[in-house]
């Protein structure tokens, strides 16, 4: 049974991923979980400059989800480079870096700082940080923005490049769209739903910026819908994200379009959920007899669309 999928020359080795800024830069967890079991560990967002990110209270429990208003806090890529890397290389982990930038140049100064290290496998570009205006929302609700960014990230790497998109427009196929005209070779989406909590005894809002970034359980259906309009027009693979806990709603987002998942809210109460997600996935496609996990890719939305062809007896996603 086949787990794996390729993004370039990089070859998953399933279909789970860690999110960005749920697992720290990678290493922190190693005692925690056998990294080398997880399709890829996704670093927390690197900017030029360190960050310290916004004032506590910047984290808020909800019902069946949590809401975030970090600000991109980072140590900043010099000192990834000098204090993670060599941590990084001797993990096992496939690792993707995740860039934040407040400018086109600041974006492609990180990459350019990171390319040559080959521990870094490829990128994914946060252009949809709801807590910073600085750090993404400027660029994410910007069809033209996000292109502008996938195009001149192209030119400078020959690495996977996946543009982690916002649900918080109205139509996010069409910033999918625009990555994929740019040549990216995947989108992430959702990154988290503005949300707000308040606390009725301070008579406050609970977040220090009012608002946040809602993720968890809460927002699984949302970002199904969501994987599944882009599905529907984009040809690149869909990274599917909001809510994943389980297997079965590893599964859920393959069968509404996603190529692959990724674990975020989820590996704060089970570190090792990827691993157990992705062992999950197998064991559902063996009892199914499904020799691909590329078989349940929308597959319910036969017959073939242009992204499918036969192979065998049997369709697979020409992409895949
Ligand atoms: O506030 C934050 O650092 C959140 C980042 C994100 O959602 O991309």
């Amino acid at each position: 049974m086949t787990e794996s999928f390729s993004l370039r020359d990089v070859t998953f080795q399933n279909r789970v991923f860690t999110a960005s800024g749920t697992f720290g830069y990678g290493d922190e967890v190693v005692d925690l979980v056998d990294v080398d079991r997880i399709g890829a560990v996704i670093t927390k967002s690197l900017s030029l400059k360190p960050r310290d990110g916004n004032p506590p209270p910047r984290i808020v429990e909800t019902p069946a989800g949590m809401l975030n208003s970090i600000g991109l806090a980072n140590i900043g890529v010099k000192k990834f480079i000098d204090e993670k890397i060599p941590k990084l290389e001797h993990i096992g982990a496939t690792i993707l870096a995740n860039i934040a930038a407040s400018s086109v140049d600041e974006y492609c100064a990180v990459m350019d700082m990171l390319d040559s290290f080959e521990i870094i496998r490829g990128y994914e570009i946060n252009v949809s940080c709801p807590n910073d205006r600085d750090g993404g929302l400027q660029f994410g609700p910007d069809p033209a923005k996000v292109a502008q960014i996938t195009r001149q990230l192209r030119k400078r790497t020959a690495k996977p490049l996946i543009i982690k998109l916002t649900p918080n427009v109205t139509r996010v196929s069409e910033f999918a769209l625009a990555a994929e005209a740019e040549g990216a070779d995947a989108v992430s989406l959702i990154n988290t739903l503005i949300g707000m909590a308040v606390d009725i005894h301070t008579r406050k809002p609970k977040l220090s910026t009012v608002t946040g970034g809602l993720s968890g359980p809460a927002i699984k259906p949302v970002a199904l819908a969501k994987v599944y309009e882009t599905f529907k027009a984009v040809k690149i693979p869909i990274i599917g994200i909001g809510g994943v806990s389980t297997w079965e709603d590893a599964i859920e987002f393959f069968l509404a379009g996603a190529t692959a998942v990724q674990t975020g809210t989820a590996n704060f109460v089970s570190p090792a959920c990827a691993v157990n997600i992705a062992e999950g996935i197998a064991a559902y496609c063996k009892s199914k007899k499904i020799r691909d996990v590329a078989e349940l890719v929308a597959c319910w939305t036969h017959p073939p669309t242009s992204r499918w062809c036969k192979a065998g007896s049997e369709s697979y996603c020409a992409m895949m």
